[in-house]
């Protein structure tokens, strides 16, 4: 997530248990041209590993030298970004509004998976107007995507299960997921969006027969969902995190948030701390503290009192 999937972040959530951890998403564009801030964004910790860079742009011919600065890094994997709908973005054509071009779709993967040796995985959503506000001209699927991408060694697909005109908040559709799940042969397959619960996380991947779930926003102040869903999978019951436990992981992050972008950087960690607090008897009067930390050390006294 941009803004948010940060090495300190992503160190987070692989300490709980994720398999793969995701950058944030990366503009081809300023790869190619060697933008400071955006080679900044491939910056990751040897434990982080496996690491996926995020890429997304509409200029096939960008991808190639893109890539291969990613691959020069020693990440793990590439994924390509088939599903942003912001305006920045999609507005330009980019983002999920490739899916009105197949052409340029197929010639971004191919040349992407031509340039480099590393896995290459792509990300969409379930489906896009095919003619932007005229819904009665019909729709772009995931359908349409699994079979313009038939041909190319794809090593994964998540597939966001909300539309390009219901961006963010309303169900997911499991129908179309579970009929693309069943569609792509290529390589995993995984399945995103609207976090419920653990147990509902875990019936919508039976439900799907999907190969495992993307966690985005639900992650936000509690991390252990990963360990809590592995446990649910295989024991049929996983443990309630202890306040303990929280504090514990909050003081981490906060310390590797330090360590990775120092003094700077550090009021990032106070939208991550207001989640972290959520839900504790005394949200409301840590909250008015946790928006003015400036270090490890105010966010270890804050915890303290608990
Ligand atoms: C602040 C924010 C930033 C995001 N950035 C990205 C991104 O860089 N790349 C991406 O594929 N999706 C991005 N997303 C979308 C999420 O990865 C995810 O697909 C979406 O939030 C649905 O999943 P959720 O309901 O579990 O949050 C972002 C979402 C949010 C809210």
């Amino acid at each position: 997530m941009a803004g948010l999937t940060d090495s300190a972040w992503r160190q987070i959530c692989k300490q709980w248990g994720a398999d793969v951890v995701h950058t944030e998403f990366v503009s081809v564009d300023a790869l190619y041209y060697q933008n400071k801030k955006s080679l900044k964004l491939l910056e990751y910790r040897a434990k982080e590993q496996p690491v996926v860079v995020q890429i997304f742009g509409k200029r096939a011919e960008l991808y190639p030298r893109a890539a291969k600065i990613v691959e020069a890094t020693g990440i793990a994997g590439l994924d390509i970004n088939f599903g942003c709908p912001a305006k920045k973005v999609a507005g330009h054509g980019g983002g999920i509004c490739l899916l009105r071009d197949m052409d340029t779709v197929k010639k971004i993967v191919a040349t992407t998976i031509e340039s480099v040796k590393i896995p290459v995985s792509v990300k969409t959503r379930v489906s896009i107007n095919a003619i932007q506000n005229n819904p009665s001209q019909g729709k772009i699927t995931v359908l349409d995507f699994v079979d313009a991408l038939s041909e190319f060694p794809i090593a994964a697909m998540i597939v966001h299960g909300r539309s390009y005109e219901v961006p963010f908040n309303g169900p997911v559709d499991l129908e179309m997921l579970k009929k693309a799940k069943s569609k792509f042969k290529n390589g995993i397959f995984l399945i995103n969006g609207s976090f419920q619960t653990i147990e509902s996380v875990v019936k919508d991947l039976k439900y799907t027969q999907a190969d495992g779930i993307a966690l985005s926003r639900a992650l936000l102040g509690q991390p252990w969902i990963f360990q809590q869903i592995k446990d649910y999978i295989k024991t049929n019951k996983y443990k309630k995190i202890t306040w303990s436990a929280i504090k514990k992981t909050a003081v981490q992050h906060a310390e590797l948030l330090w360590q990775s972008k120092g003094p700077k950087g550090f009021p990032e960690m106070r939208k991550h701390l207001l989640y972290y607090v959520k839900g504790h008897p005394q949200a409301s009067s840590l909250r008015k503290q946790l928006v003015a930390v400036e270090n490890p050390q105010d966010v270890k006294k804050i915890f303290k009192s608990l």
